[in-house]
């Protein structure tokens, strides 16, 4: 049976983030995406990768317009394994945290948890006020995961590339599905396994 993944993009920064996964979603068997894309998700798209819609499109499954509340997404009828926000910007995660879906991210995000799915969160900002924070552990305590993509520095990265998949690979192992690519802790130099 095929497993169905929900990738909102939001317009935090870090677009890179959202593009990242749904590479990577690409090349796992018997998965399909859908994708749900922000406006300001297409203007940092565009302003941080160059990118616009259909390059996104061209990345994913399926791909719904982020006023279509009437599509599939917005029914718990419609079986998904989890969703991921990727970025996740202030707006979207306040609005999933108190419920006001207004738009297809939202929604689905709602339907996500409603049905005690796994929703993943890739908020990104600093700092963070006591309303953000106070956002965080409401979503938390409704069974959402707050996945900051934080990177860390153990591995020696290199590259942009390598400081984002590394927050790639920690969202695809809270999605049940690791990648063979990902640095883990037994692979550091220095680090010995009893
Ligand atoms: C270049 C750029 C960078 C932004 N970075 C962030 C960010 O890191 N975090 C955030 O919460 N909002 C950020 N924003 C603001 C959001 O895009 C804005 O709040 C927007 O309304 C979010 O809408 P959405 O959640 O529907 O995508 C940024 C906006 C721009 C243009």
């Amino acid at each position: 049976m095929k497993r169905h993944i929900v990738v909102g993009v939001t317009g935090a920064s870090g677009s890179i983030y959202g593009y990242r996964l749904l590479e990577q979603l690409r090349s796992v068997k018997d998965l399909e995406t859908h994708l749900i894309l922000s406006r300001a998700a297409e203007r940092t798209g565009f302003l941080e990768l160059g990118k616009v819609a259909a390059d996104w499109k061209a990345l994913a499954g399926h791909s719904y317009p982020i006023e279509d509340i009437g599509c599939r997404l917005a029914s718990g009828s419609f079986v998904t394994s989890a969703m991921v926000v990727a970025p996740c910007s202030i707006h979207t995660m306040s609005a999933i945290a108190s419920g006001i879906s207004s738009n297809l991210i939202v929604r689905a995000a709602d339907v996500t948890l409603k049905e005690r799915r796994r929703l993943i969160l890739m908020v990104r900002e600093t700092p963070l006020h006591l309303g953000h924070l106070r956002s965080m552990v409401a979503l938390t305590e409704m069974g959402a995961v707050v996945a900051p993509p934080i990177p860390g520095f153990y591995y020696k990265p290199a590259t942009v590339l390598e400081l984002v998949d590394h927050s790639v690979h920690r969202v695809l192992d809270l999605l049940g599905l690791p990648s063979s690519n990902a640095r883990r802790w037994d692979d550091l130099p220095g680090v010995e396994s009893e």
